[in-house]
């Protein structure tokens, strides 16, 4: 499945994106692992938060289908999950498989987790090795997935320092630490998003976050809550990008979640001149939540803080489209960690950049972009589905058609983007050839 984009254009409206990724897959696991019965709204009902809902359900936790993204997870509490009896294959879903992991490691239960082509090449000796130490026992193939899990052992609380800002790696191991003796803690080399944290507290588990160390202690429980997840900031980036680089748009996006470890992008955009307002902001289930309104407005480059890296690590390859629509440079560094996404995102957005006439110099750890008047051109997204919405965007101003190749993932996070985006006047059609 392919795009297809004519040049021009702007966007216009008031829309919703889709529910947060991160927080609905919490929202299955922690409910489902919550005593009684928790009820869901703003789930994302795309492919990644879907492997969640379907592993805990083959380990026996009844969750009703979503609908209009509602759904009720009859939680089992924390030892009452069952073994699944195949293989759980939770496809593109990188969190899927690193949180769950953490989890599956305190079962009683041997498990195997394993995913697509993408998934099987991503690295996972960073999660292994925080849980090795806490006394799991985990088999890959060379660090990467299929990972099978030996259950019964015997965990025991660490304190681990992570040697990369990982939300994900941070997670598995809290995760873990429900299931271990004593106290688990965790220190990250910067701020990562802290939905995991934030939703545990929200269950009625304590987590300390102080001085810069988040740790829990084993034996409690989790309470059954209601969760209403917002709109993804990863989700609506493409449309502060869009909005921000087609002359003539004004668009206000509902109800996006708007937490302190996610917004970098925010900053970024409007460091580079961006016209983004944060209006209504407000307290939603623990996490902020704001419109946002963003019209069109001329960018510049800048250096984008290295801090701001991990706080927009999702959102960087939209940022790399409104640096090739700025005037003069756009320096990313310290953003290593976009090599080992769904794919090498600063590879597959250079060889992008390089296809519509946009000069772009790539580093270990980064990439730098001028620039200059986009031509048309085809796009390969290298089945990852922020490459594919990021140069969909990028039509907006082109001179001629794009192409965006192999656009199916954009299911992972982000189901409806085609129709949702020619609603607000990106010019787009799907076609198979
Ligand atoms: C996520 C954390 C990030 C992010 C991913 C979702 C999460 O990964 O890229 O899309 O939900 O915890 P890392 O923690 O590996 O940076």
């Amino acid at each position: 499945m392919h795009f297809y984009l004519e040049p021009g254009g702007s966007l216009t409206g008031s829309i919703r994106v889709p529910g947060d990724k991160s927080m609905s897959h919490r929202s299955i696991m922690l409910g489902s692992i919550a005593e009684g019965r928790t009820s869901v709204s703003g789930f994302l009902e795309g492919d990644d938060a879907l492997a969640t809902l379907s592993a805990f359900r083959a380990m026996g936790v009844r969750i009703t289908d979503p609908e209009a993204g509602r759904l009720t997870i009859e939680g089992v509490g924390l030892r009452g999950l069952r073994a699944p009896e195949q293989v759980m294959d939770v496809g593109n879903s990188g969190t899927s498989i690193r949180l769950m992991v953490g989890l599956l490691s305190g079962q009683p239960f041997d498990s195997m987790i394993t995913g697509d082509q993408s998934l099987l090449r991503r690295p996972m000796g960073r999660v292994i090795t925080p849980l090795s130490q806490m006394g799991a026992l985990i088999g890959s193939r060379e660090g990467c997935p299929p990972l099978e899990v030996k259950g019964g052992r015997a965990l025991e609380g660490i304190h681990y320092d992570l040697p990369v800002a990982s939300a994900q790696v941070k997670s598995s191991v809290l995760l873990a630490g429900l299931y271990a003796r004593g106290r688990t803690s965790v220190t990250e080399p910067a701020p990562t998003r802290d939905h995991t944290e934030r939703m545990l507290n929200g269950f009625g588990y304590p987590v300390d976050t102080q001085g810069g160390v988040i740790s829990l202690e084993a034996g409690g429980a989790l309470t059954a809550t209601d969760i209403d997840i917002p709109a993804d900031i990863s989700s609506a980036a493409f449309f502060l990008v869009g909005a921000s680089i087609a002359p003539g748009s004004d668009l206000t996006l509902e109800h996006v979640g708007v937490n302190p470890t996610r917004d970098g992008v925010i900053r970024i955009l409007r460091a580079m001149g961006a016209d983004i307002e944060i209006m209504n902001q407000r307290l939603v289930g623990g996490e902020p939540v704001a419109d946002l309104r963003v019209r069109h407005a001329p960018l510049h480059g800048i250096e984008i803080p290295v801090e701001e890296v991990p706080l927009a690590i999702d959102e960087l390859p939209a940022v790399l489209i409104a640096a090739a629509c700025a005037e003069g440079m756009t320096v990313l560094s310290g953003a290593e960690e976009l090599r080992v996404k769904e794919s090498d995102r600063i590879a597959s957005m250079a060889e992008g950049l390089t296809q519509l006439g946009i000069e772009n110099t790539t580093r270990p750890d980064g990439i730098e972009v001028v620039g200059g008047e986009m031509t048309g051109g085809v796009i390969a997204t290298h089945l990852d589905h922020r490459i594919a919405m990021s140069f969909s965007m990028a039509a907006l101003r082109a001179r001629d058609r794009i192409k965006v190749r192999d656009c199916a993932h954009v299911a992972t996070s982000f189901p409806g983007f085609s129709e949702l985006a020619v609603r607000c006047g990106l010019q787009l059609e799907v076609a198979d050839e």
